[in-house]
């Protein structure tokens, strides 16, 4: 998953969109540990910060300004990315702007969602070990019910009728079935099992069976596996362990990775990518805005700053991913935890015991 940039090894340029609610909190933590490992590993990162989300937009109609696209290709080699999500703006149209339409216009059509138990302590799962809980969501990102297309007849009357159209190209199928394959004969991983719901969407998922049907034959040493998206979402929890690459469509990967967060020990530790190979591309952490907790400096910063450690292994900095991963782990054994691990740490301490930790262990 590394990208091959177009600025210099040494020094990367980073542009940071903290958006709302919680994302104001853990994007500054996650940019502490980023500068830090980077600081130890005798690297640079440039980071330009984009105040981009609900305060913006509510004050002066900006969503994703016309020229982002183009300067994000010219002008970056990632983005960092809080959340988006408040409940002033119920249409949540800033949000589909600015995010959805950062995955569509830079075509980031490979989201991956890692799924990882650091500590057995934290899962919810009886007698569930690290071991059992170690697989990577591919959710495809710039397809399927997210797209748009659809619209209302008779809105707001008594015979209203609503469409949302469920959009699958051969192209798009098969790009992100063959990323996943792809992951997995790179790693070494056996299994990769595909999901759908092709005994009810008759079209648009038997699509994606023709497609993984070729595209497995292409790896006859993997072993590829079929599940309902229904049945997928009941193994995770019966038995997380059959699981190394999992990939499906767009909203039923964000859906399973939402449990999949869960699974391995909570929400706010989850990371992500949204990544076009080799092209500027997009990290933040599963979770949303969480407007109930925001400002309290209670929210859980491990995902944002562990999507910064996915940040640098895509753009090749693997020692300085490897430096905030054990960072990570190292709060989690020393119990240095948030409310949502059952600890008392605050999102700023976390912030500041994260990026100590890793200028003191250092990059190898
Ligand atoms: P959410 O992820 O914001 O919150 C779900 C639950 O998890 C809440 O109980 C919340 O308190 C908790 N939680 C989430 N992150 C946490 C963290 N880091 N530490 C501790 N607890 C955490 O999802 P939601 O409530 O469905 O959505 C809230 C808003 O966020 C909505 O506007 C939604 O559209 C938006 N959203 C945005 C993104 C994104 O920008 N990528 C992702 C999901 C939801
Ligand atoms: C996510 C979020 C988004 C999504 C929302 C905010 C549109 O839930 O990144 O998981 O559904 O993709
Ligand atoms: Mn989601």
């Amino acid at each position: 998953m590394t990208q091959a940039s177009s600025s210099a090894p040494n020094k990367k340029r980073i542009a940071i969109i903290p958006g709302d609610g919680i994302g104001k909190e853990v994007i500054p933590a996650s940019v502490q540990v980023l500068k830090s490992a980077a600081a130890s590993g005798g690297r640079e990162v440039a980071v330009t910060e984009f105040d981009w989300g609900a305060d913006r937009y509510l004050r002066d109609g900006t969503t994703l300004p016309s020229d982002a696209v183009e300067m994000f290709h010219r002008d970056f080699d990632a983005i960092l990315l809080g959340a988006m999500g408040d409940p002033r703006v119920p249409t949540n149209v800033h949000a589909a702007d600015i995010l959805l339409g950062l995955r569509f216009k830079l075509d980031l059509y490979v989201n991956a969602r890692p799924c990882v138990l650091f500590d057995k302590r934290f899962t919810p799962l009886k007698d569930r070990t690290e071991k059992d809980i170690h697989f990577m969501v591919f959710r495809e990102n710039t397809e399927g019910l997210y797209v748009g297309m659809g619209g209302n007849f008779k809105k707001g009357t008594a015979d209203e009728v609503a469409v949302q159209e469920d959009l699958n190209t051969r192209k798009g199928v098969e790009r992100i079935i063959r990323y996943a394959f792809e992951y997995a004969k790179a790693r070494d991983l056996k299994r990769v099992c595909m999901s759908d719901k092709s005994n009810a969407m008759t079209f648009a998922h038997d699509l994606w069976q023709r497609v993984f049907k070729q595209v497995k034959a292409e790896y006859p040493e993997i072993e590829s596996s079929h599940q309902y998206i229904d049945n997928l979402l009941m193994q995770m929890v019966r038995d997380p362990s059959q699981f190394d690459v999992i990939v499906t469509g767009n909203l039923f990967g964000d859906i399973a990775s939402d449990l999949g967060a869960q699974l391995a020990g909570g929400l706010g530790l989850a990371p992500s990518g949204n990544i076009h190979p080799g092209q500027v591309s997009l990290f933040e952490p599963v979770h949303g805005s969480a407007p109930a907790i925001a400002g309290k400096n209670i929210a859980n910063p491990m995902g944002a700053v562990l999507t910064a450690g996915m940040m640098f292994e895509y753009l090749g900095w693997k020692p300085e991913a490897q430096a905030i991963v054990a960072a990570v782990h190292a709060a989690l054994r020393e119990g240095k935890t948030p409310a949502e691990l059952g600890g008392s740490m605050g999102t700023r301490e976390l912030g500041d015991w994260l990026s100590s930790f890793v200028a003191k262990a250092g990059v190898r």
